[in-house]
């Protein structure tokens, strides 16, 4: 009856009104810990987070540790998250390995989940397999991509 419906609509408008407070609470508790994620070197673009550690390692140690810390090797898509991680490069004046390669087949490069990649910003000349021992991808400081054998060192960017 009219008196149920009342009810049900005035404890909706209660439900509603609380909903929007925990929003809110959540909207404020996301807005800090992206703050948090940029600092001290840290980049967001849309919904990824672009994070060093510092750590620098060969290929599969570090898309191991961004794995175990719940990400992974970041992966740029586009020239905006590129641009992101060249800030990284830049800020730590030390290449990054992309989670992009070319281990399967020679001259396909692909993300680390076997997708083949749609962005690619190649320095000249590059990718050039060198010795024939190049399967990965490292980011130069101008955000160029090189291919570089796996087994070298690079700084560790994850995205999450
Ligand atoms: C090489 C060069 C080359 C690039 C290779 C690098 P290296 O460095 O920079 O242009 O394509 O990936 O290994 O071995 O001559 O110091
Ligand atoms: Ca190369």
């Amino acid at each position: 009856n009219r008196y149920d419906k009342f009810k049900e609509s005035s404890l909706m408008k209660n439900q509603v009104s609380a909903l929007q407070g925990q929003l809110a609470v959540l909207q404020a508790t996301l807005a800090k810990y992206q703050k948090v994620a940029a600092f001290p070197s840290g980049r967001i673009v849309g919904n990824r987070a672009f994070v060093t550690s510092g750590y620098e390692g060969n290929f599969d140690d570090l898309r191991q540790r961004c794995l175990q810390a719940g990400g992974q090797l970041a992966s740029p898509r586009n020239a905006a998250e590129n641009a992101a991680i060249q800030q990284i490069v830049i800020l730590h004046n030390k290449p990054v390995f992309l989670g992009i390669n070319d281990i399967q087949t020679e001259g396909r490069f692909k993300y680390l989940n076997g997708e083949t990649i749609a962005y690619s910003n190649w320095q000249q000349g590059e990718p050039n397999n060198e010795k024939g021992r190049e399967n990965c991808v490292e980011i130069f400081v101008n955000g160029r991509w090189n291919d570089r054998s796996c087994g070298e060192k690079r700084l560790i960017v994850c995205e999450f």
